[in-house]
């Protein structure tokens, strides 16, 4: 699988998540298994470029090769701006956001809405590929099917994109109108991906390596890109990808490794926001890794009373301590990726 020059491990992705997929979460799903990662979306509005949130957002220290941007915004040529800004600082791709139904991004016709106005969904796509060509930067596009249910209209969009030279598209399947409701469905997906010569990427509801091997039969997609399942399970890249090769599940993690890979996910989230916002910010993955698990809501819950980054690496070093003296291997979840699970993420 590559990506123009860049060729990947494998097959198996992480989804931009804004406020999730930041550098150390991507860089421990790509150390577990991820053949690749996409960073959380960058404004193309020049003004925020200089806040904490988007200069953290355009911080790749220390992140392996092929560094992914997503960039999300209405206007082509600040769009084309905001590739040239984040190659500077690093990007070896850019990829594009029209797949994000969320309203701050839609209120400004951004994201996904894009998808209604395909003349200037494409104005953009032309617009960032004239400004990456001359780095040698491909671009990339993520899309869900369509506006709503009456206009999936991800296979001509995606033709015109393949068209400007786009070298890679994302389908999410749902439409936008859907946000994360429902199904993902992945008929739209296989019909992209019949009409198209560059790799395609399917997306949406992903959340174990039965359904992955199931999806990439049934679209006939290059690779398959997972999100909220990582949520707290960020080894399920590497499972995924075992799957795929051999046909046969891995047991569940050891406590022990688990225990390590939270220790280390703190230390290096703390590097990049400071212990203070550190501490906040990492509630959340603390939370998605503990409350599926037997006792991890009364931690989960702890945890958010917590301000100090000592306190919090003990508390969570200490539950997991707990846990390795009950159980070898990661216990069976309380309620596994279900609906509810996907939804409330
Ligand atoms: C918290 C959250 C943040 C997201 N942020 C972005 C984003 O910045 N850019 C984007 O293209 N999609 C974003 N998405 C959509 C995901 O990339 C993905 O398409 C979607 O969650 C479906 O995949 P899944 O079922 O594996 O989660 C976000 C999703 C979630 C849950």
């Amino acid at each position: 699988m590559h990506i123009g020059p860049f060729a990947l491990p494998n097959r198996v992705f992480a989804a931009p998540m804004a406020g999730v997929t930041d550098r150390p979460f991507r860089q421990l799903c790509r150390r577990l298994g991820a053949g690749y990662a996409v960073s959380e979306m960058v404004t193309s509005r020049k003004d925020l470029w200089a806040s904490l949130k988007t200069s953290r957002r355009a911080n790749h220290d220390g992140e392996a090769a092929p560094i992914a941007v997503q960039i999300a915004g209405t206007d082509a040529r600040e769009m084309a701006e905001a590739a040239a800004y984040n190659i500077e600082r690093g990007a070896q791709i850019i990829d594009i956001n029209m797949g994000c139904p969320a309203k701050k991004v839609c209120s400004k016709w951004a994201g996904s809405a894009l998808m209604q106005d395909e003349p200037l969904a494409l104005a953009i796509v032309e617009a960032v590929i004239a400004a990456c060509l001359p780095h040698g930067v491909p671009v990339t596009l993520k899309m869900r099917t369509g506006w709503r249910a009456d206009r999936r209209n991800a296979v001509a969009l995606a033709r015109a994109a393949e068209s400007a030279g786009i070298a890679m598209v994302t389908v999410h399947g749902r439409t936008r109108e859907q946000g994360y409701k429902g199904r993902a469905e992945y008929d739209t997906i296989a019909e992209v991906k019949s009409r198209l010569r560059v790799p395609v990427v399917a997306n949406g509801d992903i959340d174990s390596p039965r359904k992955a091997a199931e999806v990439l039969a049934r679209t006939g997609a290059d690779a398959i890109m997972i999100g909220r399942a990582a949520q707290g399970r960020p080894w399920i890249f590497g499972d995924i990808a075992h799957y795929l090769a051999t046909g046969e599940e891995r047991p569940q993690p050891e406590v022990g490794e688990v225990r390590r890979w939270m220790i280390e996910h703190l230390h290096d989230h703390y590097g990049l926001y400071g212990e203070a916002a550190g501490v906040r910010s990492a509630r959340k993955h603390i939370g998605w890794a503990v409350r599926v698990l037997p006792g991890g809501e009364e931690l989960r819950t702890r945890v958010n009373g917590i301000d100090d980054a000592k306190q919090q690496l003990r508390a969570v070093d200490d539950w997991f301590g707990s846990l390795a003296e009950l159980h070898g291997r990661l216990p069976a979840l309380l309620h596994p990726n279900d609906e509810t699970f996907l939804e409330a993420a």
